[in-house]
């Protein structure tokens, strides 16, 4: 038996850690014979030392199978890719993809997680329409992705307790943003799901995690590594998150406009989600290229059968789209839409210059679209209209976001942190592409065309 004493004092040493103490620690801390505090320690001295490749995959292995994971043998082969994104602001892109690649042949069985920080979660984003359950059960769920072709699911406890376990522990032990930590956190779950390909979407920038090229490159190497040294064939696309990502930031009013673009509305989400997509068709075998499969999604979104599989999905797990419309515009039977409580306005005349994109997923919290701790509820109403976005030309009182909120006390907080987000000048700024590269297990290659 191990002391977890002793490998903890390893570890803090810089010391690699054989595979079975590392299982014999986790299993002790699964079982209660590791106290939180001896993890605490333990967590802490990973975020100082690292962990070796081997200790990673171990780490991942005893974390997939601290839980049970879906299993698909005897079904029908059907490709099954899953798309995954290190969070962002006003990312709504999995609310579109997934229907576009279940009306494509493609199965999605997805685990999701809630908002992060200053980022937003899709299950905060799927549980604002009412009715909608991300708690089905591993039985429930693998039936719905047999029936249907897809489940969006939160973390339950009978898939990867441990991971949830840990990160609970390390939100309140400042050792969240250590990546060894983040990469077998994520991999672990994506490996439960019995995919055979994953598309990563590796967000950098001011709204992101990964505040440059190069963290963000690090950390999608490693996923990579992983991903492929368990057999998930995985790729990721390097994507600007200094913005928010199209024109809403908070629950309801990202699922209106993720519907919106099911509908056909153009711009930078529906962009972003067509490449996404394209990347799962090839890596699901649906198409000989990414660009290829842009094109089946693209014909797949234009022709109404990706919104038809959203509502399919939306009433397989509960959610009624009807009361979605009234929630969103409770006067609605009046037909007049809810009003943003208030309207910030351009200090001045010029260019947006740059946005801050981490201030503005502040500013949606503030309003109360996402948690300050564990415990807080979220308004599912609330959030941000953004009007006007880095290089477009501005006029003094001209709106630039609304803000929508329960609570009007929220409302000077929340200027405050857009005050501070935007910056403007008399010059129109240089643009960046929004994709700035694709990886894959040999290296990072240039992304051409879109
Ligand atoms: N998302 C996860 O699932 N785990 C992390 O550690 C960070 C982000």
């Amino acid at each position: 038996m191990i002391i977890p004493y002793a490998l903890i004092q390893k570890k803090k040493r810089g010391e690699a850690l054989a595979s079975e103490e590392m299982r014999q620690f986790f299993k002790g801390y699964l079982d209660g014979t590791v106290a939180d505090y001896q993890m605490s320690a333990f967590l802490m001295a990973v975020c100082f030392q690292g962990l070796n490749s081997e200790e990673v995959d171990q780490l991942t292995q005893i974390m997939m199978e601290s839980g049970k994971r879906f299993d698909f043998s005897g079904a029908p082969k059907t490709p099954r890719v899953d798309k995954h994104s290190t969070g962002g602001v006003g990312d709504k892109l999995t609310l579109i993809i997934v229907p576009m690649v279940m009306a494509g042949g493609i199965q999605v069985p997805m685990i999701c997680g809630r908002g992060l920080g200053h980022t937003g979660g899709t299950i905060d984003k799927l549980e604002s329409i009412p009715g909608f359950r991300t708690d089905k059960s591993l039985r429930e769920a693998t039936e719905q992705v047999k029936r249907l072709g897809a489940v969006i699911l939160g973390q339950t406890p009978e898939l990867d307790p441990l991971d949830s376990r840990l990160y609970h522990l390390r939100d309140v032990t400042a050792t969240v943003d250590c990546l060894p930590l983040i990469a077998s956190s994520i991999m672990s779950k994506k490996i439960a799901e019995g995919i055979q390909g994953l598309v990563l979407d590796v967000k950098v920038g001011t709204g992101a995690f990964q505040k440059t090229l190069g963290e963000a490159q690090d950390l999608a190497r490693e996923l990579i590594r992983i991903g492929e040294r368990f057999g998930v064939h995985t790729v990721a696309l390097l994507t600007r998150m200094d913005e928010p990502l199209g024109e809403s930031v908070g629950n309801r009013l990202e699922v209106l406009e993720a519907m919106e673009v099911l509908k056909g509305k153009s711009g930078v989400v529906r962009d972003l989600s067509l490449t996404l997509a394209g990347w799962m068709f090839y890596l699901g075998k649906k198409a000989s290229s990414a660009e290829e499969g842009f094109q089946r999604a693209q014909k797949i979104l234009d022709s109404g059968q990706a919104y038809s599989q959203w509502e399919r999905l939306v009433s397989a797990q509960g959610g009624d789209l009807s009361q979605l419309l009234l929630a969103q515009f409770p006067s609605a039977q009046l037909s007049s839409e809810k009003r943003p409580v208030e309207v910030w306005r351009s200090p001045t005349d010029g260019f947006v210059e740059s946005m801050n994109g981490e201030e503005i997923g502040i500013a949606s919290i503030e309003l109360g679209a996402g948690r300050r701790s564990l415990e807080d509820s979220i308004d599912p109403d609330a959030g941000l209209r953004i009007l006007r976005h880095t290089g477009d030309k501005v006029s003094k009182g001209e709106p630039l976001v609304e803000l929508y909120a329960c609570d009007e006390k929220s409302v000077p907080k929340a200027l405050a942190r857009l005050t501070s987000a935007y910056r403007f000048s008399n010059v129109p700024p240089q643009t960046q592409p929004l994709i700035l590269g694709v990886m894959d297990k040999d290296g990072i290659h240039p992304i051409s065309g879109r």
